[in-house]
């Protein structure tokens, strides 16, 4: 029973396996691309996001469509448009083509960021269901890891080099959507299409004979009390708060600027006059650290509590960043100090922000509303990561890497200045009682 439930965990989080490998190879591209398509520094800012514009549009489409269709049939569908944004963005001869190809791939990470963890929350038994859903934040920084790496290992095969480091997500969404033959469609979405004798089977497979009923009840009375929930709910004053801490942290997790090194990483290395196969070494470097900080998250997160992680990695990312302004203003960029000061920036982030936002925006809302304020936390997180990716390139060229830099130093002490007096610690205690006691106490 529990192998049946961390296969289709693992199943699902390939999703966001393909969501992390997405956002990320473009990062070892762009030093191609760029030249290729004669783009500005604006021009490669828009480019490079393309991409988010179609995640916002995915998770409004996974919202309604995942109720329609179901989780499987809609993760079916990202693989579908992974696989073709990899066909399309790496035989692409025109600008124009590109563009649209990253925009479906968009449109497929948008997807998989709402419908794998809610897949697995909706399949996973409760007592496994938090570090289930964890997985999927690991999935996402192997992605990453997995697209710096084979970028590195592609980036000596010639002029079509940019063109098959986008193809590799092809072999991954093809797995995706054939192991989705392998796994049942959610029970909640089972019973919510009335279809409750399947339901049950799925249920049997998952919880075992003994709770497969009353689960099937409870899924029943959630499912209930959801379909009487409406977004204007979000704005109720008891709720409200809670929304735009969702929201909050949401942005910040963006705005501290993980992506600028996440995306523009070589770009970053090349500025400072190393050559492109080295820079995507470093890149590998950055992979790795961020995935090593994710497992130490995992393991500290219900231990120490969100709030103190974040905390204590907001603090050490100001650091970080402030450093890295001070070399670039220093111009002392030319050595190991600029990788030393953006490996430590990348734990500080793994080990706090890059888990936690996911964790706590999913905590923060009543049973009945979380899909509902999630979608609108997820939403203002790709909105928050285009606006940054677009003006990085910009502000790079235009303010220096020394402002730009402090810029976002300052940002991430904003961040913890934020978190010190709004945000509530939600570790150890049942959704439950979370529920009673945040619309009270906020
Ligand atoms: C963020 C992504 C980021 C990734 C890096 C995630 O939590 O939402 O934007 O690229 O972490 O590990």
């Amino acid at each position: 029973m529990k192998g049946y439930v961390i296969l289709i965990s693992v199943v699902a989080a390939l999703g966001g396996l393909l969501f992390g490998f997405d956002t990320a190879v473009i990062s070892g591209t762009i030093n191609f691309i760029q030249p290729y398509f004669g783009l500005s520094e604006a021009g490669l800012g828009w480019t490079v996001s393309s991409l988010l514009f179609g995640c916002i549009a995915g998770v409004f489409l996974a919202g309604n469509a995942g109720d329609r269709f179901g989780r499987k049939k809609m993760l079916m569908v990202a693989a579908m448009l992974f696989f073709v944004s990899a066909a399309g963005s790496a035989s692409a001869q025109t600008l124009a083509f590109f563009i649209v190809a990253r925009l479906l791939g968009g449109l497929a990470v948008g997807i998989a960021s709402i419908l794998s963890p809610m897949y697995i929350a909706e399949l996973a038994p409760a007592k496994y269901r938090g570090s289930l859903v964890s997985l999927n934040q690991l999935a996402i920084v192997i992605g990453i890891l997995v697209a710096f790496f084979s970028n590195y290992l592609l980036v000596g095969t010639g002029q079509n080099n940019w063109r098959w480091m986008l193809l590799v997500m092809a072999a991954p969404a093809i797995l995706l959507f054939f192991s989705l033959f392998l796994v049942p469609e959610s029970p909640r979405w089972l019973v919510a299409r009335h279809q409750n004798d399947e339901a049950l089977k799925v249920l049997l497979k998952t919880s075992g004979e003994l709770s497969a009923p009353t689960e099937l009840k409870e899924i029943q009375q959630t499912l209930q009390s959801q379909e009487e929930s409406s977004y204007s709910e979000l704005l109720s004053p008891k709720i409200r708060p809670l929304l735009f801490i969702g929201i909050i942290l949401a942005v910040f997790q963006q705005i501290t600027g993980i992506n600028t090194i996440m995306y523009y990483a070589p770009k970053i290395f090349a500025s400072v006059g190393q050559s492109s196969d080295l820079a995507l070494l470093q890149t590998i470097a950055i992979g790795g650290t961020n995935l090593i900080f994710t497992l130490v998250a995992m393991t500290l997160i219900d231990r120490f509590g969100r709030k103190r992680l974040i905390l204590f990695g907001s603090a050490g990312m100001t650091l970080m960043l402030a450093g890295l302004s001070v070399l670039f203003f220093l111009k002392q960029t030319s050595g190991i100090m600029v990788l030393v000061f953006i490996l430590g920036y990348i734990s500080f982030f793994a080990a706090s922000l890059g888990p936690a936002v996911w964790v706590v925006t999913a905590e923060l809302f009543p049973n009945r509303l979380r899909s509902k304020g999630m979608s609108i936390a997820i939403v203002s997180l790709w909105i928050a990561c285009a606006i940054v990716t677009i003006s990085f390139p910009i502000m790079l060229e235009k303010l220096s890497g020394g402002i730009t830099f402090l810029i976002f130093a300052l940002i991430c002490f904003a961040n913890l200045i934020y978190v010190s007096r709004y945000v509530p610690e939600t570790k150890g205690k049942t959704l439950e009682a979370l529920e009673k006691e945040l619309s009270g106490e906020i």
